[in-house]
């Protein structure tokens, strides 16, 4: 009889030997997460070692992933999900979760509940086995999870000024399983051949944990340190591009420049737990040439997702090339929201022409059944208004 006791352990077993994960060396790693995650390749070649120490079974670095909102986060999540959804050799390790942090705490009862995020990691685990499992089987899956804590930063432990016991309790919880324990998960497996209720002991010593947040008051937080009369910092002046073409230098604070941990203690997080990840990494601030890449070229594009729809018309979608960095321009203003603008930006240059091709008089026929749409410089001019790039 297989007990969950005599299952492997969390450590990762090379499969089979022309699928080894060793074959693919962190840069191929930061090369296929760099296909959905664009203008934050410092950050990827942190997260591609990561990946390659847990898949060839060494202790991997648990990462906390800090950025304002629409640079990465949770896109860096999805893409490690698709990394190891797309090539055999991962095969084994493809059990992984990605949830929000507040479902793991129950705040009525201020309870951590680790079984929320091992059924997330037991739904993928099943799938990958592929038929009933056995308690070992799934527990080996288990134990090789890739955990991605999402929205880590609205569970700080102090919130206006007082403690949040909920975050206290989460940050807490976490700490314990990113230190390695053994946590039971009561489930059902196959058990001498029949189905039986099972409790795990899930050994989280060799999951991957990435934890995500924006931290917004973290970079006014920061900035009013820089700029205070006490410190010794200095804003550093960079070289830009003004209204008259002419070039010039501006004080630009960039939170990468001047970021230290004790910032993010005193934004709450607790010391212990922050301490049990080893790269801290801040994503970078999307650029304008990003972000137009990102509009015309990313999994996600807006751009590539309403060409497949005038495709089923029959209508071949364009854009100029100055139609995109004026939308982009437009995007780059909203800094807080970074490439999360792209999308309603464009969906208001496209949105008529969407309801009604054939109506907008812009149409223009190719051949017998196929037209062709060009959105030029004009009519995002017309439908966002002024901005010229570099403006
Ligand atoms: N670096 C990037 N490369 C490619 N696409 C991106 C990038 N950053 C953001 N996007 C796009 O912008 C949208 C929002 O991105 P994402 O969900 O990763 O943001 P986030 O950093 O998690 O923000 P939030 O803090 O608001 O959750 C997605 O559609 C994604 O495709
Ligand atoms: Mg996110």
């Amino acid at each position: 009889m297989t007990t969950p006791d005599r299952a492997p352990s969390g450590a990762a077993q090379a499969p089979a030997a022309e699928a080894d994960p060793r074959e693919i060396r962190p840069a191929r790693i930061q090369e296929e997460l760099q296909k959905s995650v664009l203008g934050q390749d410092d950050t990827l070649r942190q997260v591609a070692l990561a990946v390659y120490k847990h898949t060839t079974g060494m202790v991997p670095g648990n990462i906390l992933l800090i950025g304002n909102s629409g640079t990465g986060k949770t896109t860096i999540m999805v893409a490690i999900q698709r990394l190891y959804a797309s090539l055999p050799h991962y095969q084994p390790f493809r059990s992984m979760a990605i949830v929000n942090a507040n479902l793991l705490v129950d705040p009525d009862r201020l309870e951590f509940r680790p079984d929320r995020l091992l059924a997330a990691v037991e739904q993928q685990a099943r799938a990958i086995i592929g038929h009933p499992a056995t308690a070992a089987e799934l527990k080996t899956a288990m134990d090789r999870a890739t955990i991605c804590i999402d929205e880590i930063d609205k569970l700080s432990a102090v919130v206006a000024g007082k403690p949040n016991p909920i975050g206290i309790v989460l940050q807490q919880g976490l700490l314990t399983l990113m230190e390695g324990s053994h946590v039971p998960f009561r489930t059902h497996a196959v058990v001498d051949g029949q189905d039986q209720p099972v409790t795990l002991q899930i050994d989280t010593q060799g999951m991957m944990f990435i934890c995500g947040g924006a931290f917004e008051g973290l970079y006014d937080q920061v900035y009013a340190r820089v700029i205070s009369p006490t410190s010794t910092q200095k804003l550093k002046p960079v070289m830009v591009r003004q209204a008259d073409g002419g070039l010039g230098f501006e004080s630009r604070f960039s939170l990468r420049d001047f970021f230290r941990l004790d910032d993010i203690f005193q934004y709450g997080m607790v010391p212990q737990f922050i301490a049990r990840f080893d790269g801290v990494l801040l994503l970078a601030e999307l650029s304008l040439v990003v972000l137009k890449e990102i509009l015309l070229d990313s999994v996600d594009s807006p751009f590539l997702r309403s060409r497949r729809f005038f495709e089923g018309l029959g209508i071949s979608l364009e854009l100029e090339d100055m139609a995109a960095e004026l939308i982009a321009v437009q995007a780059a203003r909203h800094t807080r929201t970074g490439a999360r603008a792209l999308r309603p930006l464009f969906g208001k240059v496209v949105n008529a022409f969407e309801y009604d091709p054939w109506g907008t008089g812009a149409l223009q026929q190719l051949e017998e059944g196929r037209f062709r749409l060009l959105l030029t410089a004009e009519i995002v001019r017309k439908t966002l208004g002024a901005g010229e790039p570099g403006a």
